[in-house]
């Protein structure tokens, strides 16, 4: 029997701790925290630890570990349903911030959500990409603007910066209550950094936590963005079925079930609980992606399982960055590859779409489907 025999196991609760090390307490606090309670924060995680993988055997040998994992997503291939998701402020965790993600991200073929908050130009932080991997997927996390003309230029700075879709975050129509930053008071970025894609534009004050506009926009402003730009449209953030299945009938590309890493609405469910009621309500139309607690390749095979194409990570980018730059995210990004290979191939399955909802179900004895009903 042959397995991995070198490099240290991956770990992701050591990996957040070693990151607390490194960091300033309110930095840490910032990237670690949520929401009021935390509750949907710490559901995230705790949902996917509720449910259990049904392994399915005999299957043959495939391809074999770590070849097998591709999947299609909007056009384009990805070496595994993994991506990594748009988080604020990437130089607060280390000095070469979004630069550093961009390189790993690229140098391991795993696409990126540049956000609107970053610390870094979306221009540079493309450019990053594409000198490691000239057809690095990048894309663009914006919010609508209440200036329609400043949702204009973002689109029009990510396009010439040559990312291929824009991810719309919907959730966040005010600002959510974050516990822990009100207690330290952090509400400016250390002098030097700033919201580098808001940089001149009409009413931006780049210095602030808290200064990216958070508006209830509406399926109008939709439209108008969706009248402005040929760039597919991810509509980020849709935690109810009917959301979902208005948001195709506008003509959104593609779904990312999330709920903010639990950062907006506290009693949001755990994104994975989202799933797969907005899956269904999508019917294959588009694609539906999930973020929100992935930790491991056991999280990625249940999002799948449970109808996501692919599978977003947040916060461990984060922590690698801060304990390891370019390397300690590239390292990341490998391992859950790997880890997520390792479980298809312990799953019986050869390519992540042998993935299949009866293969879910909830712990507990006897356990039972996490929808009730039985499939077999
Ligand atoms: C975020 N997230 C986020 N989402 C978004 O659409 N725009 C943003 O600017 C940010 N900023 C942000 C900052 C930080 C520090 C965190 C931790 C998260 C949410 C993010 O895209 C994603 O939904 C969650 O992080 C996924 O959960 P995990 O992987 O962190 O558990």
């Amino acid at each position: 029997m042959t397995g991995p025999r070198t490099g240290p196991a991956y770990d992701p609760a050591a990996l957040a701790r070693r990151a607390r090390a490194e960091l300033r307490p309110e930095h840490y606090d910032f990237i670690a925290g949520g929401a009021g309670e935390e509750t949907a924060l710490r559901e995230n995680e705790d949902a996917f630890a509720r449910l259990a993988l049904l392994p399915r055997v005999l299957r043959g040998p495939g391809t074999g570990p770590g070849t097998g994992t591709r999947v299609g997503v909007l056009g384009r291939e990805w070496p595994a349903p993994l991506f990594v998701s748009p988080t604020a402020f990437h130089r607060l965790a280390h000095p070469d911030g979004e630069l550093a993600t961009a390189r790993a991200a690229a140098a391991t073929g795993t696409p990126l959500v540049t956000g609107m908050a970053a610390t870094t130009a979306v221009a540079d932080v493309v450019a990053a990409a594409r000198a490691r991997d000239p057809e690095a997927v990048v894309w663009f996390q914006l919010y609508l603007q209440p200036e329609h003309e400043v949702t204009a230029e973002l689109v029009r700075r990510a396009e010439r910066a040559g990312c291929s879709a824009l991810v719309v975050t919907v959730d966040s129509p005010v600002f959510g209550s974050r516990t822990r930053d009100l207690r330290n008071g952090f509400y400016d970025l250390p002098p030097g950094l700033a919201a580098e894609n808001m940089r001149d534009l009409p009413g931006a004050a780049p210095g602030g936590t808290r200064d990216i506009a958070m508006w209830p926009a509406g399926w109008d402003d939709l439209r108008r963005l969706r009248d402005l730009t040929d760039l597919p449209l991810v509509l980020k953030g849709v935690l109810h079925p009917a959301d979902a299945r208005t948001a195709v009938e506008q003509g959104v590309d593609a779904l990312l079930v999330s709920n903010h890493g639990g950062r907006q609405l506290d009693a949001a469910p755990a994104a994975v609980e989202a799933l797969p009621s907005v899956a269904e309500a999508v019917a294959g139309r588009v694609p539906v992606l999930v973020d929100g607690g992935v930790r491991r390749g056991t999280d990625i095979a249940l999002a799948l399982s449970l109808g996501a194409v692919a599978a977003g990570v947040g916060r461990p980018v984060l922590w690698a960055l801060a304990t390891g730059g370019e390397d300690g995210v590239a390292e990341l990004l490998s391992a859950l590859r790997a880890d997520f290979a390792q479980v298809l191939a312990l799953c019986g399955g050869h390519r992540p779409g042998d993935l299949t909802a009866d293969q879910v179900v909830a712990r507990g004895f006897p356990y039972h489907r996490p929808r009730g009903e039985r499939a077999w």
